[in-house]
């Protein structure tokens, strides 16, 4: 059977206080919906239709790559509206699941759970038994059947003791929401089309509904605010530490280590505490990444140690390296095997060659350094005359001296050394010495000034 997914992310999220749309506050380095549409695509579903209106444009640009069916909800009359407003483009047959753009952890194996149990009658939920169910839609069953969901609002003192909850979450086939979508009304507490109303609308036909639990309940909760906001970043984040633990990864602290995008890691990976990773990376092999590291789009090759504090960005470093402390490597910084990269070095757009080494407060951009040489302390690349970008070239073998710039475009041939303090402007032979400093003075038995007395 074709499975629709239909997201409803129409909603204002008053209570975020923020100009962006509520679907598009981040978890994880990515819009809530964002988690949504990936789990949906996981399930393979044949359409996925979003309901948007609050934050229009905005929302549906922010997913341009997505194959997706946007439809507008220009005004939110409640839940069973917005998925009125999906009739003329839903197909006919197949079944769909209803997920919302605000609920972004729900699991792809609880929603085929889901499928599953509802393909039967055609119509299935997830409700969720909690301590405190204020607020939201009641299940209310007779001999276990459910009967019908009670908006909080709407429910007797009795029915609000019921501590099973309506999450929103349903799998309803498209022919019964063709049929019963239009008879809904709004004459209710909230004066809205609440889509709840199907339930009881599936009992008078005699259908039984579906219902499954979810393994964990964070998979159902919504973000209404900042504060739930953080306690799901804080529940996936958790998920992600387990996974990579169970991996063979030591994070020596799963609670302070944040993931916003995907990371794939050899064996023996350690990452020590408040280390974020964004985008793709990739940590080959015993790799060892320090306390208070950011790495963003960057891949580490096996048997290299990174110490704290370093910050990556769209770099490649390869094996048995040593980084850091306080190193940043941006991006197009291409290190060999065995290189080292000491405390503030910053390194743009440059290659370094195998074993060669920036151990101290050195900048290197648009550079290509051969293999084996020593940037001493202090060198500059001065890479920028005020307009234009101009490369540095370093050969193999060479020694820079210590406090030395290098005004590109320039060239250092293969075994040459620079004198420490030197500002080298013209291209240095193979094998040369080029040092450019004044002489030094020096006067005997020099007295230093006295301070006057007053
Ligand atoms: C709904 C359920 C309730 C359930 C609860 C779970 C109904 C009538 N009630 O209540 O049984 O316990 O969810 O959280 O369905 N939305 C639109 N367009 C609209 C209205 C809502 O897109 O016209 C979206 C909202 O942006 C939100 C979601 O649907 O993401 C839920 O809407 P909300 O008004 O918060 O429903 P609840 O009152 O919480
Ligand atoms: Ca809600």
């Amino acid at each position: 059977m074709s499975t629709t997914v239909i997201i409803l992310a129409a909603g204002k999220g008053t209570r975020m206080r923020s100009k962006l749309p509520k679907v598009l506050q981040p978890l994880a380095g990515q819009p809530l919906l964002g988690h949504v549409i990936h789990t949906a695509k996981q399930l393979h579903a044949q359409n996925i239709i979003t309901i948007y209106g609050h934050g229009g444009d905005l929302v549906k640009n922010s997913f341009q790559h997505e194959h997706i069916q946007w439809v507008e909800q220009a005004e939110q009359l409640g839940t069973g509206h917005a998925v009125q407003v999906t009739l003329p483009v839903l197909a006919q047959d197949g079944i769909s699941l209803i997920l919302y753009g605000d609920v972004p952890l729900v699991r792809q194996q609880t929603l085929e759970q889901l499928l599953a149990a509802s393909s039967e009658t055609g119509i299935g939920m997830i409700t969720l038994t909690v301590d405190n169910p204020t607020g939201y839609g009641r299940i209310v069953r007779d001999n276990g059947k459910i009967q019908a969901i009670v908006e909080h609002k709407d429910a007797s003192d009795e029915q609000r003791q019921i501590q099973e909850i309506n999450t929103g979450i349903y799998c309803v086939s498209n022919a019964k929401l063709h049929e019963w979508l239009p008879k809904l009304s709004n004459n209710n507490a909230q004066g809205e089309y609440y889509l709840t109303d199907i339930v009881a609308m599936a009992v008078a036909e005699g259908l039984e509904i579906a219902s499954i639990q979810p393994e964990q309940a964070f998979e159902v909760e919504g973000v209404n605010d900042r504060i739930q906001l953080a306690a799901l970043e804080r529940e996936f984040q958790a998920q992600q530490a387990l996974e990579l633990m169970r991996q063979g990864v030591t994070l020596t602290d799963p609670k302070r280590f944040d993931l916003r995008g995907n990371l794939k890691v050899g064996h023996d990976v350690r990452i020590d505490i408040n280390v974020i990773i964004e985008g793709d990376c990739e940590l080959g092999d015993g790799v060892e990444i320090g306390a208070g590291c950011v790495l963003k789009n960057t891949k580490i090759a096996a048997g290299t140690k990174v110490q704290p504090y370093s910050i990556f960005d769209g770099a490649i470093v390869g094996e048995d390296t040593q980084i850091g402390p306080f190193a940043r490597l941006r991006p197009g910084a291409k290190l060999a095997n065995e290189v080292h990269i000491g405390n503030f070095v910053e390194v743009k757009n440059t290659s370094i060659g195998l074993g060669s080494k920036a151990n101290h407060f050195t900048y290197l951009g648009d550079a290509e350094v051969g293999a084996g040489s020593n940037i001493g302390a202090g060198t500059i690349t001065c890479n920028y005359d005020g307009a234009n970008k101009h490369k540095t070239m370093i050969g193999d073998a060479v020694f820079i001296g210590s406090n030395s710039s290098l005004v590109a475009p320039v060239k250092v041939g293969s075994g040459a050394t620079v004198g420490a303090g030197s500002v080298i402007t013209r291209d240095v032979a193979e094998n040369a010495l080029a040092f450019e400093r004044a002489q030094q003075v020096e006067k005997a038995n020099y007295q230093r000034p006295q301070k006057t007395k007053k």
